[in-house]
């Protein structure tokens, strides 16, 4: 089977979602004095009628060494080109021109989890030298050049951000993996991407302590050559210069310290290689339905342009702004909004190493206060924490958001209440931006000073963009009805992903097969864009976005496939099948619950456990489940799929609807008693679901 047919059933159902609507909130009016997009005419500028010459507005916020002759080029659909005939480098417009024009004016500051290290201002002078010297390493220690590929995994320090713009000063594509990914799951990306060259960290802070990293690059190569991919130098960034934090020894003739190579590299310069828009500048790695991690390819042109363009309408970046994003720069969202979006647009953008709960729920604010931060941006999982656990904190600090962003998933009403009113102190605009890893950039948000605020729906389509509901048949579902079904984009925007690197077959059946109109079409009309996400559209044209329509459970605003979380059960050897599902939970939106089968004859001892290390070896700790059950056997249909809604709905205490059709309907009971009462007794009895969340839950996975 297909994924694209697996993905159609999944998403059959068409549900009525009677939501309540909440109240509009208008923007504060001295938000609106100062907004970058005060002007209505703006939603002239980007309507249809202006599509898609309309980005030139975004695409001139960049300097260009030459013009595009080409906006959109659609020749070979849905393969989008856009700026077709620029050249422009992405490091010189994040860095260079600042520089030349001001030079002293702050760029980064990094700020450690440990209160004891001071906070490091780096200026857009002093981040095009150590810009320059790190190109130089790749270019002329590594001989590296563009279109080569090279996998990162650090962890959020500045480091980060000066070896991806090192990247784009030579064309060389990054891919930067999750610090938090265990290194299996970065040798399946090198791997995948074809990487001879690893660049990590010794280690660094989380929680208070300092971890161990580098172990995790030696298990990324093992797993890379076990996956025929060989690397030839591993480069270590050390959290202190000098001090090793690794307990694993540097492996001779391969692995480096990049602060003894930079030593040979001081004041040396690399002129800014010219690239075309439409090269690749990144790849990002996310999950989907089959098992294997896609590589989002992302262009130079079109993603600078579109980031640098929401950037400054829907962030309202100022150039004297300090911006802060508190996401990991491993994930698109500190790729577009903490790198190249506030950096394109020159402005002082802070990178945070730690959680946001060290050490007290107060960090987040008190970092705010110290810094002045004006822009603040992060996601609903860390809201409902600092929420938790420092309800009161927000008021101790005197600190003044002017816009507050949430991003990754949908957020609560109630916690939005709390965010605006206690961490924005009412007087800061919220956007909920919806989107993608595929995106590049936001996809649904309110502009903030033109589009009233309502909590719990992102808004409309963001400028150029022209989001529809499908039902499974293509038709569409008028707003105000009430029905949900999957949200799509008509049309191409200069943020899209390229392609999936190396199988572009999988790109086009996973977004645009379901809804093409015309294969053979060259018309951008025909070529719907499919996000996989359930969505309503209420009456005044706002977005609700439901969730996944596919087989991926967003953890914590982190995506992950089913089949990755049952690929590595199956990897313990008594395990004989394996199924994850989604628990609804009020912190990290939802967390992952395995399901697991024993193979005849094979001791249940351990196994939960084995389980759970099995998961955290093979993808990280972050995909740990909740729970490992061990049942006889699993509820299955006739034709011996799994059937995982019956054991989600189990595990969220929901109807198990209709078992009457399995093989196996007499397993149902006892799984139900025994997972139910046991975490009765451990105190882990859900809240009342929402009716959206109930048929999340019913249909989870469909049949298979
Ligand atoms: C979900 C993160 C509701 C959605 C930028 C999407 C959201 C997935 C929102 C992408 C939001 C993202 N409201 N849901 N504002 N933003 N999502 O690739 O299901 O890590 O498909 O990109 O997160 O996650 P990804």
């Amino acid at each position: 089977m297909t994924e694209n047919q697996e993905t159609t059933e999944v998403s059959e159902a068409q549900i009525a979602v009677h939501w309540r609507e909440e109240e509009y909130i208008q923007p504060p009016a001295s938000f609106v004095a100062q907004a970058n997009a005060a002007d209505p005419a703006i939603l002239e500028r980007f309507a249809e009628d202006k599509f898609p010459e309309c980005f030139h507005e975004y695409a001139d916020l960049l300097t260009w060494d030459e013009r595009w002759h080409t906006t959109l080029d659609t020749s070979n659909p849905p393969f989008w080109k856009w700026f077709v005939g620029g050249k422009l480098n992405a490091s010189y417009n994040c860095v260079d021109r600042h520089a030349q024009a001001n030079p002293d004016k702050t760029a980064i500051i990094f700020v450690a989890e440990l209160e004891s290290e001071e906070p490091d201002h780096i200026s857009y002078g002093e981040l095009l030298r150590r810009v320059n010297e790190f190109a130089a390493v790749l270019r002329d220690f590594c001989g590296l050049k563009a279109g080569d590929r090279v996998t990162l995994h650090l962890p959020m320090v500045s480091e980060l951000a000066v070896t991806m713009l090192a990247c784009a000063r030579l064309g060389v594509i990054h891919s930067q993996v999750f610090g938090g990914f265990s290194g299996h799951a970065c040798g399946t990306r090198i791997a995948d991407s074809g990487s001879h060259v690893l660049i990590t960290m010794d280690g660094y802070y989380r929680a208070g302590s300092l971890l161990d990293h580098k172990e995790k690059a030696d298990q990324a190569l093992e797993q890379a050559a076990r996956q025929g991919q060989e690397v030839d130098k591993v480069l270590v960034w050390r959290r202190h210069p000098g001090q090793y934090a690794s307990a694993i020894p540097m492996a001779a003739g391969r692995d480096f310290f990049v602060d003894d190579l930079l030593a040979d590299y001081r004041g040396v310069t690399v002129e800014p290689v010219s690239m075309d828009a439409t090269a690749p500048l990144f790849l990002m790695y996310t999950s989907g339905t089959t098992g294997r991690p896609k590589g989002c390819q992302h262009s130079t042109g079109g993603y600078l342009a579109y980031v640098a363009g929401t950037s400054k309408y829907y962030q309202d970046i100022h150039p004297d702004d300090v911006y802060w994003c508190m996401a990991d720069i491993g994930w698109i969202t500190g790729h577009s909004y903490i790198v190249y979006g506030p950096l394109a647009l020159g402005t002082t953008t802070v990178i945070y190493e730690g959680v946001p709960n060290y050490p007290d729920g107060g960090r987040p604010w008190k970092i705010a206060e110290q810094l002045g931060v004006r822009i603040f941006h992060t996601s609903p999982t860390s809201i409902r924490m600092l929420r938790k656990v420092g309800p009161e904190e927000p008021k101790k600090y005197t600190y003044h958001f002017r816009h507050m962003t949430t991003v990754g998933e949908p957020i609560e009403p109630e916690v939005w209440r709390w965010y605006h009113s206690e961490v924005g102190k009412g007087e800061a605009v919220i956007v909920d931006t919806w989107w993608q890893t595929e995106n590049g950039g936001f996809l649904g948000s309110t502009l903030p000073a033109l589009q009233p605020m309502k909590p719990g729906s992102c808004g409309p389509g963001v400028l150029g963009v022209y989001p529809v509901i499908y039902d499974e048949d293509g038709n569409e579902v008028p707003k105000g009805s009430g029905r949900a079904g999957n949200i799509c984009i008509r049309n191409p925007w200069p943020g899209i992903f390229q392609t999936i690197w190396g199988d572009p077959e999988r790109f086009v059946a996973t977004y645009y097969t379901k809804y093409n109109k015309d294969p053979n079409s060259t018309d951008w009309r025909d070529w719907p864009y499919f996000a996989n996400d359930g969505a309503t559209q209420a009456a005044d044209g706002y977005f609700r976005i439901l969730g996944r329509v596919d087989d991926v459970i967003n953890v914590a605003g982190h995506r992950l496939g089913t089949k990755e979380l049952e690929s590595a059960a199956l990897t313990v050897p008594e395990i004989a099948e394996a199924a994850a599902v989604p628990v609804i939970d009020d912190i990290r939106g939802r967390i992952v619950e395995m399901y697991v089968s024993l193979k005849p004859g094979a001791a249940s001892e351990g196994v939960e456990a084995k389980v759970s290390l099995a998961i955290e070896t093979e993808i990280g700790k972050i995909a740990r489940p909740k729970n490992v059950w061990v049942v006889p056997d699993m509820p299955k249909t006739r034709s011996g799929k799994i059937m995982r809604r019956v054991i989600a709905s189990v595990s969220n205490f929901a109807d198990v609807g209709d078992v009457t059709t399995l093989a196996n309907p007499e397993v149902v009971e006892g799984i139900k008693h025994r997972v139910q009462s046991t975490k009765v007794a451990k105190g882990e009895l859900p809240r009342q679901l929402s009716e959206a969340e109930y048929e999340e839950i019913a249909k989870f996975g469909a049949e298979s």
